[in-house]
């Protein structure tokens, strides 16, 4: 009895140490138990632990090459954010997102629950370390938590408490300008053509007008005086004209009926003092899809339109915009030859104003302009064939790496950057919320 628990206690507990699990006391109490039960099944039991934790551990290392920090750190870089360590390194690499890589914009993609939310409160607490004004469009209510840690948060529940008129001409911005940006916005996420474009465009420029806007007030015409301008049209009621405004009219009405207590405003809040906030949370939950693309372009074209007007290039990174669930902005059927899109352009130019995008979504279906411009892409686990065939040709993996793709934890991505030509495997923690 004496020699097979000594036996039984040493085997195991080599077991134990190949996984590190030697000094942990309720490790040794188990090892102990099986081996002083000395029944063959249990101890089976114990050894089949080590071993798949073993397997989990070292035998199944993600098909990856592991860069090293020189490799990794190479060129001179700035202020970084550490969000989690390269897969399987010990000891191990610890993996910075640098805000020149914020300000490239960065994609991440992942089925539900795999830990984009996650990567976004790592990043989140180290910009607000770094003093960087962080905007965020929150679909799911799930930022508020943050508050547990950090209250320098501005919560917003927009479509409960936000004051919003989209017509308002920000600060320093030339009031025509602003009319064609809003139109096109509008025109793009409602599909209204080139018709009904020209009518509501001389529609808000002649409020403007009439407002005294052209001659520097700042009384602004809002939804509500927009329709009622459209309405009191002298457009003969059988012409093809008036087609385009009862459709044009149709659109606006249900704005206005669904949003009231939101667009009944002139000013609306100020977001030149929201924008300088340590971080301000849009939560858009509630919004219908268009409404939320059309809310979050309008938003998001106030700081480009203004730092435009202003020539306030080549800054830095001055604002971190985080968009979850990114797949209503960044819809790919979207018809790019209506409108303007304003998150498509500050991919595609914001860098030089200061504006970096952080994008999520649960799906890599998105449109073209993210892909292209976005420097870092961070890949979690991805179910359906399609997607994962799309992920294997963005990031160049070969068929090992893309079968991977399902076996990954939650906590686990892929990470591609082109200053290093490799893909490699990331673990990220959970985020301690408190
Ligand atoms: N490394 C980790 N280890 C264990 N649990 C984790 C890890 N990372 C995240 N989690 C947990 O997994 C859950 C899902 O994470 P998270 O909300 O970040 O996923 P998500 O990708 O944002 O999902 P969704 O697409 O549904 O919004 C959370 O409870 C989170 O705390
Ligand atoms: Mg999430």
């Amino acid at each position: 009895m004496d020699e097979h628990f000594f036996l039984a206690t040493e085997l195991l507990m080599k077991q134990a140490k190949e996984v590190r699990l030697d000094n942990q006391p309720n490790i040794q109490k188990l090892v102990m138990g099986a081996a002083a039960s000395g029944d063959i099944e249990t101890l089976e039991h114990v050894s089949r632990i080590f071993q798949i934790e073993k397997l989990g551990r070292i035998d199944n290392p993600a098909p990856f090459y592991k860069p090293t920090p020189e490799e990794l750190y190479s060129e001179p870089k700035d202020e970084g954010i550490l969000v989690g360590r390269v897969k399987n390194t010990h000891p191990s690499i610890p993996f910075f997102i640098f805000l020149a890589w914020v300000m490239s914009h960065i994609l991440i993609v992942g089925r539900t629950g795999c830990g984009k939310t996650t990567l976004f409160f790592w990043i989140l607490s180290g910009l607000l370390s770094l003093n960087i004004p962080v905007i965020i469009f929150d679909r799911k209510n799930d930022f508020r938590h943050f508050l547990r840690i950090n209250n320098n948060l501005l919560v917003i529940r927009v479509r409960q408490d936000f004051k919003f008129n989209p017509f308002a001409v920000p600060e320093g911005v030339d009031p025509l300008v602003w009319a064609e940006v809003v139109v096109d916005i509008i025109c793009r996420e409602f599909k209204i053509l080139e018709g009904g474009r020209a009518i509501l465009l001389i529609t808000i420029i002649e409020l403007y007008k009439r407002f005294g806007m052209l001659s520097g007030s700042r009384n602004f015409p809002g939804l509500f005086d927009v329709i009622e301008a459209l309405k009191s049209t002298n457009i003969p009621r059988n012409s093809r004209r008036w087609q385009s405004i009862e459709t044009l009219l149709g659109r606006l009405e249900t704005l206005w009926a669904a949003h009231e207590k939101m667009f009944d405003c002139s000013i609306g809040f100020s977001l030149d003092e929201i924008f300088e906030r340590p971080c301000v949370v849009f939560e858009t939950n509630g919004l219908s899809d268009d409404m939320t693309s059309v809310f979050i372009n309008v938003i998001l074209q106030h700081p480009y339109q203004q730092r435009l007007a202003r020539q306030e290039r080549g800054l830095g990174l001055r604002n971190a915009i985080f968009l979850e669930e990114a797949r209503h902005i960044l819809n790919p059927f979207i018809n790019s030859n209506i409108g303007y899109s304003s998150i498509e352009n500050i991919l595609c130019e914001g860098r030089e104003l200061g504006l970096g995008v952080i994008a999520a979504a649960q799906s890599i279906n998105l449109n073209p302009a993210i892909h292209i411009n976005s420097f870092v892409k961070i890949c979690y686990s991805l179910g359906k064939g399609d997607e994962v065939k799309k992920i294997q040709t963005t990031f160049q993996l070969d068929d090992d790496q893309t079968s991977y793709l399902t076996r990954l934890n939650i906590g686990e991505a892929i990470v591609k950057i082109p200053s290093f030509k490799n893909p490699f495997c990331l673990e990220i923690p959970r985020f301690p919320l408190g």
